[in-house]
């Protein structure tokens, strides 16, 4: 039984079979509809808790489809449903009854404290539905998207992320650091990456490549990466640094200055941080991005339980 809270914590040699894995069962449902199960039916009779601190769209239908087609049953909880918390339960007990009834848990969450504390006190399989510190289904998920449409391997190529240094930028550093590639980040000054990521970087002996104009850091870019100015856990002045960003929006002049080649990519929900012509453009890709958690997200649960082919 494994975890899977973050990038930085997963081999990249595990990181790389749940990719390859993720692309062979992609492969073999081109046929099937969206809830047919996979031939192999390899989480069968498995039931898998979902639980959410916030709201999410993309993460909870993902995951439910993901969950049905390996053949496993999915319940999705709101954290404001449970004893926990409101109630006065301890979080330890709400782990053993979670442990009891269900055979994985995956949580969205406000708190990163609070999902190491459920992965010590669960005897089931934690995922990570997204953190203030990291986004790591998504992003395992991004790359996978990356590499299906350019065809190669990500170390061969040029990733820019304009905005915030925010959880999904974190994970992407994380891939950056695991599988060797290029990683321009293009930012406010007050808007960097903290110490501790950078000097985790330097420690893995990688770097990444930090700009203030974001011309310089979309240049000669195969992808640009994009997200929220303001995020889920933000506790900030929404308007100010929405102000701060005025000069970092992804617009068609701004994506001149990459390869010819380029495509545009966001999480969602988006904000004003990227133009609409960018974003419903022949250069974005975000809908295929989207459906493609589905099927990484898939080879997340088998890594988690030991079934990678
Ligand atoms: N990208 C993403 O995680 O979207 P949701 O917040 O809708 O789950
Ligand atoms: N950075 C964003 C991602 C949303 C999926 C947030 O945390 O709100």
């Amino acid at each position: 039984m494994r975890n899977f809270i973050n990038l930085k914590d997963i081999s990249a040699k595990d990181l790389r079979k749940i990719l390859n894995d993720a692309k062979k069962r992609k492969n073999k449902r081109k046929k099937l509809s969206t809830l047919d199960i996979d031939r192999d039916r390899p989480l069968e009779g498995k039931l898998l808790i979902q639980m959410y601190e916030q709201p999410s769209s993309r993460t909870r239908l993902s995951f439910h489809i993901a969950i049905n087609q390996l053949g496993a049953g999915s319940i999705i909880v709101k954290a404001s449903e449970l004893h926990l918390g409101k109630g006065g339960e301890s979080l330890a007990d709400t782990a053993k009854i979670l442990s009891t009834y269900g055979d994985g848990f995956m949580l969205r969450s406000d708190s990163d404290e609070k999902i190491e504390d459920f992965s010590k006190n669960l005897s089931i399989p934690i995922i990570n539905l997204l953190s203030p510190s990291s986004h790591p289904c998504q992003v395992l998920s991004d790359i996978f998207t990356v590499e299906e449409i350019k065809k190669k391997s990500i170390s061969k190529l040029n990733i820019a992320w304009i905005g915030d240094s925010n959880n999904v930028l974190n994970s992407l550093i994380a891939t950056s650091v695991k599988f060797k590639f290029k990683l321009n980040i293009g930012c406010p000054k007050n808007y960097r990456p903290p110490k501790f990521v950078i000097d985790w970087v330097k420690k893995n002996k990688r770097k990444i490549y930090i700009f203030n104009d974001p011309k310089k850091a979309v240049k000669n870019a195969d992808v640009i990466f994009s997200d929220k100015v303001v995020s889920l856990s933000d506790r900030v002045n929404k308007k100010k640094k929405i102000k701060d960003f005025r000069n970092y929006r992804v617009n068609s002049s701004l994506l001149k200055y990459a390869k010819k080649d380029v495509i545009f990519l966001h999480c969602l929900p988006r904000g004003n941080e990227v133009t609409d012509d960018v974003f419903l453009g022949n250069k974005s890709k975000v809908w295929q991005q989207a459906l493609n958690r589905v099927h990484v997200q898939k080879s997340i649960l088998l890594y988690c339980f030991g079934k990678l082919r």
